[in-house]
């Protein structure tokens, strides 16, 4: 199926009102309030969280598209919450720029939106497997999922009263700046040190762009990284996707235990 979105001329919100429409009549759930995005290392959580009422391939969903990438599933899920509560779990990325996950998450009902990604760590202190929570970010991609003159206000986009609630669960888990390349390719490590320069103390590849669609659609936002490796130039070793996937296997039972922990309380 061609995706919808490919039309310069669709209207994104149009599109995530279908996508929201398709997903309540194949679930049976009218009105989700949380969604999440499970990045590199996280996608256990969704087991972990509650009861799975439905799992909907993404090509049956408008807008949505096979994830290319290794590692990323393709399934849009929703899920009863102990509390009673419903939540989606957006397994399908979109194209990079656009945020349709999280316009679909706001016309299906939530306010509440995770997410969550694997991270270079800028931080020694922080062993491959480290949680961190996202407390702003620099957005470096020179893209914007917004189209128009729509000035969107972006102060404390990743929620403090969420990260608070986080802390409730992990008082050690430590926040940093989540900075945005484009990619697909790891930074350099001349580009880690300007990154450490500016302010960051993750660098990745999803976060930014998907916070601000996120925002511009009213949600309130928890940003979680998992930092799977120290980012280029920090450690002496090269890079790889694989070794990233290992990080995340490894570190996914606990982190995902600690995500599910969260949700609980939200
Ligand atoms: N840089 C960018 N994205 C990433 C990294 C990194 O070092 N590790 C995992 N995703």
């Amino acid at each position: 199926m061609s995706n919808p979105l490919d039309d310069p001329k669709a209207d994104p919100f149009q599109i995530a009102q279908q996508a929201a429409k398709v997903i309540a009549v194949k679930s049976g759930i009218a009105q989700h309030d949380i969604a999440l995005t499970l990045g590199s290392g996280w996608a256990k959580a969704a087991d972990l969280i509650g009861e799975t009422v439905s799992t909907i391939d993404a090509s049956e969903i408008p807008g949505f598209t096979r994830s290319e990438v290794v590692g990323h599933v393709s399934t849009i899920r929703s899920i009863l919450l102990p509390s009673g509560k419903h939540a989606l779990v957006l397994g399908a990325r979109t194209h990079y720029y656009e945020g349709h996950g999280v316009r679909t998450a706001a016309a299906a009902g939530v306010k509440t939106m995770i997410l969550t990604n694997g991270a270079g760590g800028i931080k020694t202190s922080w062993k491959p497997g480290t949680p961190v929570l996202i407390s702003d970010h620099i957005n470096f991609t020179s893209a914007s999922p917004i189209e128009g003159a729509n000035f969107v206000d972006l102060t404390d986009l990743y929620a403090p009263r969420l990260r608070d609630i986080a802390r409730t669960v992990d008082s050690s888990l430590d926040e940093g700046v989540y900075m945005q390349f484009r990619g697909p390719h790891y930074e350099t490590p001349a580009e880690v040190q300007m990154a450490k320069a500016m302010g960051a103390h993750i660098v990745g590849m999803s976060t930014a762009l998907e916070a601000i669609a996120a925002r511009q659609s009213g949600l309130e936002v928890l940003g979680l990284s998992l930092s799977t490796n120290l980012a280029a130039g920090i450690s002496d070793s090269p890079l790889s996707h694989k070794e990233v996937l290992e990080a995340g296997k490894e570190a996914e039972p606990r982190i995902s235990a600690l995500l599910a922990a969260i949700v609980a309380k939200l």
